[in-house]
């Protein structure tokens, strides 16, 4: 494992995405299993734990919590509020309690007294970014929380809030079948010094090239409505799948690895945290950090990558049609 800088916060390259035991990607391992799998990412040298109050409505907290208890002191923990701002109402002092109030149950979740990272999880027009940089400014005064971070921003929402408190992460979704933050976030990211961490880093596992149009999905498995994950685009999409595995054959790497060191190699601020639930994806997944790709092979990689189209996505609408599903 190699190790990168979030701002001022050092984490291993390759983070880990903890939502999927408890959240979007149906059936759940056992907590005895989930509980294994992050241990032993923390003994490869992963050191960076990514969760979020909503993931099984505080189951996930919970777990990461357990895990990472005997370690806790040796890693970088971060999670993530939503703010309701029809219960927060105009006053600041309402925003600020309301912050407060999730921070805390966040902590007691987590066994611990401090977050590394704190996410607003969608940031809200309706609430001022400019208040919430304020009130997380005075949580890292307070030492509640070490920095502090957005979630799906645009670059103004970033500029205006790092005004106030600078941003130590913006986390959103980047891959190679979504680089719409390569326009101006990630640059955004660049100039202010903020890290980038990009989310579903392996578009939900597509490109690790082992899904095809053949697997069923159940539950509250974002697969079974995210649109790149449809028969017809799983279909278009192969030749994205194409290029990866003539890569990865070049590399004696996997298509997911390639995934990963393709993003490490762009900015050292980025830093993927993929979701895995296998021991054999965590070994994977991990390892990508040991992946270099040279110059040359990144450009032509990313050469022939702008000439392939992709087809489908994954929006925050799509994924709220699982509410409705049996
Ligand atoms: N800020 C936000 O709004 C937001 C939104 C979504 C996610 N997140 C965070 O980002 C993390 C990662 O997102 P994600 O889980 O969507 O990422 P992802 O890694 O792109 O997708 C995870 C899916 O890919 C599969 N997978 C991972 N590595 C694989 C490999 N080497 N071979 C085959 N399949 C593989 C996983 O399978 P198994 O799990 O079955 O092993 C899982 O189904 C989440 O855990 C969460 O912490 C944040």
């Amino acid at each position: 494992m190699n190790y990168r800088k979030l701002r001022n916060i050092e984490v291993s390259s390759i983070g880990y995405g903890c939502m999927g035991f408890s959240h979007g990607y149906g059936e759940i391992p056992s907590e005895e299993e989930a509980i294994r799998l992050m241990r032993l990412a923390y003994d490869k040298g992963c050191t960076f734990f990514d969760t979020a109050e909503v993931y099984g409505d505080g189951h996930n907290e919970r777990l990461v919590g357990k895990a990472i208890e005997p370690f806790r002191e040796h890693i970088i923990l971060a999670s993530k509020l939503f703010i309701d701002s029809e219960a927060v109402g105009d006053s600041f002092e309402s925003l600020e309690a309301h912050i407060r109030a999730h921070l805390d149950a966040s902590l007691e979740k987590l066994r611990t007294d401090y977050l590394d990272i704190y996410y607003q999880h969608r940031v809200n027009d309706d609430i001022p970014v400019e208040d919430v940089a304020r009130v997380m400014g005075k949580l890292i005064v307070e030492g509640k929380i070490r920095g502090w971070g957005q979630s799906q921003p645009i670059a103004e929402q970033i500029r205006r809030a790092h005004e106030i408190t600078p941003l130590t992460a913006v986390q959103s979704e980047y891959s190679m079948m979504e680089r719409q933050f390569e326009q101006d976030v990630i640059p955004t990211c660049k100039e202010l010094n903020i890290g980038f961490v990009p989310f579903s880093p392996l578009a939900s596992g597509f490109l690790s090239g082992k899904y095809s149009n053949e697997d069923q999905y159940q539950g509250d498995d974002v697969r079974r409505v995210i649109t790149r994950f449809n028969k017809e685009n799983v279909n278009k999409n192969q030749p994205l799948i194409d290029l990866i595995q003539k890569y990865a054959d070049e590399q004696q790497a996997t298509p997911a690895q390639i995934s990963l060191a393709w993003m490490l190699y762009k900015e050292p601020f980025i830093v993927p945290i993929p979701g895995m639930r296998k021991e054999n994806r965590v070994d994977e997944n991990l390892g990508a950090a040991d992946v270099k790709l040279t110059d040359e092979a990144y450009l032509a990689l990313e050469h022939e990558l702008s000439k392939i189209q992709i087809y489908g996505n994954r929006t925050d609408k799509d994924i709220a049609k699982l509410q409705d599903m049996e």
